[in-house]
């Protein structure tokens, strides 16, 4: 059984973008320089924001975070993001979501350029998504379409079950993997919380993704022997245990699962490192297309 270690795969691919980095520099070049927008103070929102400002810093780029309170008006945000978007030393721009509900999430991904639009939410990078054109791929789909590449799992007409279909996970996955990509051309099932007879689906499954955000949900008498599994689940479950008070439990119960499966990414160490390592890539190719 292989596990997808997420701290292997994601080294590799902030190694060759610190190098990339240092090569700009040694031409006299600014570095690539990523914008995060952080509403509010909730916990697991400033935990991902603060890993992403330091992985910036770790590969050489600049970063820059905004903070706003969770009073913060719309009218506000959007104006910042109006800044942001005219600021020529800004290449990537990403808002922290969750955002409060006095906030249209919709209006404020909207908002962003286009081409800084390094979390790939935009309407505009989800059609070219959709139509196989170059794009900036939501970072969580991305980090495990690198990861796919990068412990060499052959994904062709293999039979992946996606379970989630959220806008940043699920439904873009879907996407990549039944697309005509080297780590793509699989014949794809995307599951929700409407789907009957669930397990039968799983059981049938090659390759699952697991983003649905219920820890522990995908048990071993799902499974079929020999499947790769991916958890995307990053719960924060209550443990006295712990220092924090509490750990983060993935969708998959690993123990278990990982009894059956060929190769499973566990939780933490293994998706999440991958999305950094691809929203790191998108701002790299952010700053390439826009010195063109
Ligand atoms: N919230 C959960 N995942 C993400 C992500 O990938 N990007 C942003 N901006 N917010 C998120």
């Amino acid at each position: 059984m292989l596990v997808l270690d997420g701290k292997i795969a994601s080294k590799a691919v902030k190694e060759t973008l610190t190098e990339a980095t240092k090569e700009l520099i040694e031409l006299g070049k600014r570095p690539p320089h990523l914008a995060a927008v952080l509403v509010g103070s909730d916990g697991a929102s400033e935990t991902y924001v603060a890993s992403k400002v330091r992985t910036c810093e770790e590969i050489g780029f600049q970063s820059t975070l905004v903070r706003f309170e969770d009073t913060t008006t719309e009218e506000e945000l959007l104006a910042k993001i109006e800044d942001l978007n005219n600021d020529n030393n800004i290449d990537g721009i990403l808002v922290q979501l969750p955002l409060p509900k006095q906030i249209s999430e919709q209006k404020v991904i909207s908002k962003i350029n286009p081409d800084k639009d390094v979390d790939g939410f935009h309407p505009i990078s989800v059609g070219r998504l959709v139509q196989g054109m170059e794009t900036f791929i939501p970072a969580t789909p991305y980090g495990i379409m690198l990861m796919l590449e990068h412990f060499k799992l052959s994904t062709k007409g293999r039979h992946a079950v996606v379970i989630g279909r959220s806008n940043i996970v699920g439904r873009p996955m879907s996407i990549l993997l039944s697309s005509n990509l080297l780590y793509g051309n699989c014949t794809v099932t995307i599951c929700h919380s409407h789907t009957p007879n669930l397990a039968d689906i799983t059981r049938s499954a090659d390759i699952i993704v697991a983003a649905l955000g219920r820890p522990g949900f995908i048990k071993e008498d799902m499974v079929k022997e020999g499947a790769i599994v991916f958890d995307v689940g990053i719960t924060r479950v209550d443990d006295t245990t712990a220092a924090k008070g509490y750990r983060i439990k993935g969708d998959v119960e690993y123990a278990g699962v990982s009894k059956k499966a060929s190769a499973i990414s566990p939780v933490p160490g293994g998706v999440g490192l991958m999305t950094i390592a691809g929203l790191m890539k998108n701002t790299m190719d952010a700053y390439n297309r826009r010195q063109k």
